[in-house]
């Protein structure tokens, strides 16, 4: 066999042992229609059911007629008024001096980082962090990385102490490595928080930077949803913001909040903004939209917080371990990988859409279904979806 055959084959036997997602035909809201069937959407990151309100729709029409659909580049001829309105909104809301927009919060955290650290610069992660900033920070190129454990300040002040050496030790260019505590703000596959206010003292202690990606923070946490800085009272005191608008705000994109020099500096420097495409938009129209919705009414946000107060206590009422979760996104922890399917393969038939979580999407051993809470619930569909946890765990006998 040719290399190129060889190559080919070993996709295939990959691409067969694969699973495919189902086909969502209908619905972005509670319900979704999957095989021609209503189905309890248990598993969306859409926390205020944005994605089908009309208010977003009708600002996608009305600026799709006046302005058409495309942009392009944001340095060349691509940036539109629009873009500025909503930075301008994304940044009234975060409560920082300026925002930019990326394509994605993938991107946003791509650039966050790849913008402002080279090879002799420093990295302190969270061991759970989210894979964009893993790749982020493979992207920079950095070296020195250094991984803490999970929400654990005295594993982070280890670390840095760790990298006190690597940072006295000037670089090439005679200036001392910058050193970057990253972490995510909600994590996405467990619902907890990150400790933000012992990161920030230790940021300060020992000179670091401080990032945040609050993808899960936004629309959920803090005053009216403004995130997880406002949540802990830290405005102004953690540098770089990367948020989505993919999840609460229910569109695509992501961005970076922050001062207005950095911004300024991501505007003119960034890799992602200045080699892809802006926003286009019906998703620049929708996003800012979205934005004004939070910025005028606090009442969504209110909304998802009794869901999710409502389902926490259903399912430690039902037995069911919830880990650690302080947030819409609800662990159901089951173990086993095998276990994990077949209980979400039953609540299919159940008509409750809730997908497994497995390796790689998190540690062997730790499969389970993530449910989300969305302020798009009425009692009735939580406690649809509560009794077809309670009959399928009954059936798979998981808790005995
Ligand atoms: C914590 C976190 N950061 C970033 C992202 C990427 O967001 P986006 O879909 O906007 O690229 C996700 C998406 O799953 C996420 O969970």
């Amino acid at each position: 066999m040719s290399d190129i055959s060889t190559f080919y084959a070993t996709l295939e036997e990959t691409v067969k042992a694969g699973k495919w997602p189902h086909i969502i035909e209908s619905g972005e809201g509670a319900y979704l229609t999957i095989l021609g069937k209503k189905k309890l959407n248990f598993c969306s990151s859409h926390y205020l059911g944005l994605a089908v309100d009309p208010r977003l729709s009708e600002a996608v029409s009305a600026a799709a007629k006046e302005y058409g659909i495309g942009t392009g580049y944001r340095t060349l001829a691509g940036t539109h008024k629009l873009h500025l309105e909503l930075e301008e909104a994304i940044a009234t809301f975060k409560g920082t001096e300026k925002a930019v927009t990326f394509s994605s919060a993938y991107m946003a955290n791509a650039a966050a980082i790849q913008t402002i650290l080279g090879k002799e610069d420093i990295v302190i992660s969270d061991e759970l962090n989210h894979a964009s900033i893993i790749d982020a920070v493979r992207l920079s190129g950095v070296t020195n990385k250094f991984i803490y454990k999970h929400g654990d300040v005295n594993s982070l002040e280890e670390k840095l102490q760790e990298a006190d050496k690597v940072r006295k030790t000037p670089k090439a260019d005679g200036k001392n490595p910058l050193t970057l505590i990253v972490t995510d703000g909600v994590f996405s596959m467990d619902g907890d928080l990150a400790p933000l206010p012992g990161i920030v003292k230790l940021a300060k202690k020992y000179d670091a930077l401080t990032m945040v990606d609050d993808a899960h923070g936004e629309g959920v946490l803090g005053k009216g949803g403004r995130g997880i800085v406002n949540h802990f009272g830290l405005e102004g005191q953690v540098d770089i913001e990367v948020g989505s608008l993919s999840k609460a705000f229910s569109v695509m994109g992501g961005f970076i909040a922050g001062n207005k020099t950095l911004i300024e500096y991501y505007m003119l420097k960034a890799r992602q903004r200045l080699f892809s495409i802006a926003l286009t938009i019906p998703d620049t129209a929708a996003s800012l939209k979205a934005v004004q919705i939070l910025l005028e009414s606090d009442a969504p946000v209110k909304k998802l917080w009794d869901n999710v107060k409502y389902l926490q206590e259903g399912f430690k009422k039902l037995g069911f371990d919830t880990g650690n979760s302080q947030t819409p996104i609800i662990p159901v922890m089951l173990g086993d990988e095998e276990i994990a399917r077949q209980f979400s393969a039953k609540l299919f038939e159940e008509d409750v859409f809730a997908t497994p979580i497995i390796f790689p999407m998190v540690a062997q051993g730790k499969a389970r279904i993530r449910v989300i809470a969305s302020a798009s619930f009425s009692k009735e569909d939580m406690d649809k979806g509560l009794k077809a946890f309670e009959k399928v765990e009954k059936e798979l006998g998981v808790l005995h």
